[in-house]
């Protein structure tokens, strides 16, 4: 999992026992945690040196943790009760996870912490942001996967394993993100983390949606970065992006994957409330990047890409790939999508504004409520646009065969 979706719902978790993520093996480093509220948390730690008090700060928009309804999803990928489920796609993919493409990958090296000590100024904290939040929601991706692989072992041991791999895959990807932490001197506190962070629970096919949504969308986002700085080195400002061309490959497998799962359940596809929900992801996940994104504008200039034109080439892309699978999916290359995205960033940078003065809180929230009413009104006109009719031709040959 590569992005964040955090206005419609949260992500998942992971037992902090892989020696990777122990905060002591960044020896001198500050140990960042993140609490679950806004509130500064009693955060760091370290040894040698004072440790300043750092909390990552939560807001609506930063990434989450998902749990979901495991004896549903039992359920659901039992093959003696679900005769859609092919198997033998399934072996072909599990194949193909455990052929472990990046397994000698994420290998670091010394320019790592030489570009990060060339980093400073408020590219820097801009920098460490985005390793913590990237590193977040790649371990959310971890924990769900995880949990998923566990639990569905008895009734379903390919798809078990398959879950298995994948979280394999995004452990590697949030230590890796974690290691780029402590060339900032810095490390994310994942077992804190892990404990701390409240779960957002999502039925299954929300999180069959949410999910091939961030892969998806994490995919474009790595490959588009990788591209653009491969045409533009001289804003290659630190190593990690070299690594997004492989990395992104994992995403784009495990979006696969969800597309396989939701192929098999097609109930969650073929109707007219898996046209409403399709419509809600995709407007969710794409909300919350724009609007994250154009909190961070610094970050995406400082590697040489403009903010808001990389963010719709991402969501355009993404939602092309989206509509081979989801039934219907926004019109985003329409002009009033993006221009109705603008009018949201706005009133967002208008609700920041006002956290920011030093009103008492009840002003605040009074000062908030016509800013946050014109931002539903904006995201319901979104949604409301006409849509694309979209989907995967085979699925006419699922509706028969529907076994419950
Ligand atoms: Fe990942
Ligand atoms: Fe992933």
């Amino acid at each position: 999992m590569a992005t964040e979706m955090a206005l419609v719902k949260p992500i998942s978790k992971f037992s902090c026992s892989t020696p990777i993520f122990s905060s002591s093996r960044y020896g001198k480093f500050t140990t960042v945690r993140m609490s679950s509220t806004s509130q500064p948390s009693p955060t760091t730690k370290t040894a040698g040196k004072k440790a300043s008090k750092t909390a990552i700060k939560e807001t609506l928009l930063t990434p989450r943790f998902y749990t979901t309804d495991f004896d549903e999803m039992e359920t659901l990928f039992n093959t003696e009760i679900n005769r859609n489920l092919n198997q033998s796609e399934f072996e072909a993919l599990l194949q193909e996870f455990k052929t472990d493409y990046n397994q000698t990958h994420f290998v670091r090296n010394k320019e790592f912490k030489e570009a990060a000590d060339k980093i400073d100024g408020p590219l820097r904290q801009i920098f460490v942001e985005f390793l913590e939040r990237s590193c977040t929601a790649e371990f959310s991706g971890f924990l769900l996967y995880k949990e998923l692989g566990r639990r569905l072992k008895k009734t379903n041991p390919v798809v078990a394993e398959i879950f298995s791999l994948m979280s394999r895959d995004e452990a590697r990807h949030a230590g890796f993100l974690n290691k780029g932490l402590s060339d900032f001197n810095l490390a994310l506190d994942l077992g804190f983390l892990t404990k701390a962070r409240k779960y957002t629970f999502f039925k299954p096919k929300f999180i069959f949606y949410a999910t091939y949504l961030s892969e998806k969308i994490g995919y474009w986002r790595y490959i588009t970065i990788y591209r653009h700085l491969k045409e533009n080195p001289e804003y290659q400002c630190y190593p990690i992006f070299k690594y997004f061309e492989n990395w992104c490959q994992d995403e784009n497998r495990h979006g696969d994957f969800f597309s396989a799962l939701m192929k098999a359940q097609p109930q969650f596809l073929n109707d007219w409330k898996a046209k409403l929900w399709s419509r809600f992801f995709c407007l969710s996940v794409y909300v919350t990047m724009y609007l994250n994104d154009c909190q961070r504008t610094a970050f995406y200039e400082g590697i040489g890409l403009n903010t808001k034109e990389f963010d719709m080439h991402v969501i355009i892309e993404t939602n092309r790939t989206t509509a081979r699978i989801f039934p219907a999916v926004l019109d985003v290359e329409n002009p009033e999508f993006k221009r109705r995205l603008d009018k949201m960033v706005e009133i967002n940078e208008q609700l920041v504004a006002v956290g920011e003065t030093d009103d008492i809180p009840l002003v605040k929230n009074l000062k908030r409520i016509p800013l946050i009413a014109a931002l539903a009104s904006e995201l319901l006109a979104t949604y409301l646009m006409p849509p694309i009719e979209s989907g995967s031709v085979d699925f006419a040959e699922f509706e028969p065969q529907l076994v419950y």
